[in-house]
């Protein structure tokens, strides 16, 4: 196995996002555009090393880096004097030689681990440079590859091109592979001789020419791999891109979806064969649902395991750490946060389940409320396994209803109901044998007075 150095450019500035947040931690599919790229690096090279280049004062930048690949070196590149330039800022890393380089931006989320793997591909085979080429529907803005005999023999900037040059529709997506032995040689070189004033990056390859080395282009076919982001636009579009991934990976793996479009996945979203989901559901990060587990329409779901055979929805709410068991019923209108839902138990209707167990084959009724909050700390409601919670109770926390319990509808529980015990917490009736009718007789005869209006 060759060793490996990543450098990712993330040094950008982010000003067409419009945003206080620096560019690269915006997300897709509920992770940072940054992740996607150090994702598909992991894939690609494994634990290779990895070095980011960022701005000054883009320190949740480094730590987002941190996060996912403790090792990576962080480099800042101080002055932004080109592609060429932020390559260089990672010196130290490129000093120890290793055999391949690759050169990704950090803003490109969609970028496959196969793209990256074929660049060292060339390098393994002796190429000392090699540029991975895309064809875009409008060249414009980006660098063209001039080729010769499917050699590469340079890459000119659009403002340094020639009427002919800008003619080429093959382009340079900005992801690069160098030898490791020579990309110092070789970068060192580079001079900000051109028409912006910038130590481009691109020069590496006439640079490489010059001393006899082989330089070459791999085009892929997908250009939407290569998308960068620089305005909301883009991000949108490449939220885009990325849900078609995830659908047709879903699809694939074996879930039902009639209508995939309008299902929205995040990159960590596991789902197992022959779960369905109906249109509109919306899920957020750290979801797993096992195999033959039902999401219907409209729901939204974070955080959360929902295991085999359960059904969840229509109008659903799953909030981080809700588990939903085997078989268990997760209706219209129920909001589920933190909180266990053993197998085969129901919520079916309107109702808030916040730090709780609801045990096995429990039954809670519509407009059950968990009152998990005082105003100052959090406490937890414990139901038993085949409890009965009658509609419209409040369960007044800490409390425990135990297995078997029985609730009635409308109380507001605030002492613990024991196993096989009835609890009830609620003003009791009083009737009166024909008092409507009494009644209604009286408002009849008032109005019926002379002198009354209407
Ligand atoms: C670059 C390429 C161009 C290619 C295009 C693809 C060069 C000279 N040109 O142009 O051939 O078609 O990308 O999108 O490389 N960056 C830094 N520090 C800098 C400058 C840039 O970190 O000083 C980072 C940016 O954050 C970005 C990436 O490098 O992630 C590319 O920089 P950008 O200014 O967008 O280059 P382009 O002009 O688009
Ligand atoms: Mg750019």
């Amino acid at each position: 196995m060759r060793n490996c150095l990543t450098i990712i450019l993330a040094a950008g500035e982010g000003t067409r996002m419009r945003s206080s947040r620096p560019k690269v931690l915006h997300g897709i599919a509920g992770k940072p555009l940054i992740a996607h790229v150090l994702s598909a690096v992991g894939e690609a090279v494994g634990d290779g090393d990895v070095a980011a280049v960022i701005g000054p004062s883009a320190e949740p930048v480094a730590k987002a880096v941190r996060a996912m690949i403790p090792a990576a070196e962080i480099f800042t590149q101080t002055e932004r004097l080109g592609t060429g330039h932020a390559v260089l800022a990672a010196r130290a890393a490129l000093a120890r030689q290793p055999q391949d380089v690759l050169i990704v931006y950090g803003d490109t989320p969609l970028i496959r681990p196969g793209t990256l793997a074929g660049l060292r591909d060339s390098l393994r085979n002796g190429a000392a440079v090699v540029v991975l080429g895309f064809r875009p529907p409008d060249p414009t803005g980006y660098g063209r590859l001039i080729t010769e005999d499917g050699r590469l023999l340079a890459i000119r900037e659009e403002k340094d091109a020639s009427a002919s040059e800008r003619a080429i529709t093959l382009c340079n997506a900005g992801l690069m592979g160098l030898k490791g032995e020579v990309a110092l040689a070789i970068l060192d070189e580079i001079t900000d001789d051109n028409a912006k004033r910038e130590f481009y990056l691109t020069d590496a390859v006439a640079i490489a020419r010059r001393k006899g080395l082989t330089t070459l282009a791999r085009e892929t076919a997908d250009p939407t791999e290569v998308l960068g982001v620089n305005t909301q636009a883009e991000l949108a579009q490449a939220e885009s891109s990325m849900q078609q991934r995830l659908r047709a990976q879903a699809l694939e793996a074996g879930v039902s979806m009639v209508a995939p479009e309008t299902v929205f996945l995040c990159a960590d979203t596991k789902l197992a064969r022959d779960v369905r989901i109906e249109p509109y559901v919306v899920f957020g990060p750290g979801v797993t649902v096992e195999e033959g587990a039902v999401i219907r329409s409209f729901s939204h779901i974070e955080g959360a395991r929902i295991a085999r055979g359960a059904i969840v929805g229509p109008f659903a709410r799953l909030r981080p750490g809700a588990a939903i068991g085997e078989d268990a019923h997760i209706g219209n209108f129920v909001e589920i946060k933190a909180s266990t839902i053993e197998a085969g138990a129901k919520a079916n209707h309107l109702s808030y389940i916040g730090d709780a167990r609801v045990g096995a084959r429990a039954n809670i009724g519509a407009g059950t409320i968990t009152c998990n909050y005082d105003g100052a700390a959090k406490y937890r409601t414990d139901i038993g396994s085949e409890a009965f919670i009658g509609s419209n109770t409040c369960l007044v926390a800490p409390v425990k209803v135990g297995d078997t319990g029985y609730v009635g509808s409308g109380s507001v529980i605030t002492k613990d109901v024991p196993a096989g015990g009835l609890g009830v917490g609620r003003g009791r009736q009083f009737t009166k044998e024909g008092w409507a009718t009494r009644w209604r007789e009286r408002v009849v005869a008032s109005k019926n007075k002379p002198g009354s209006t209407d």
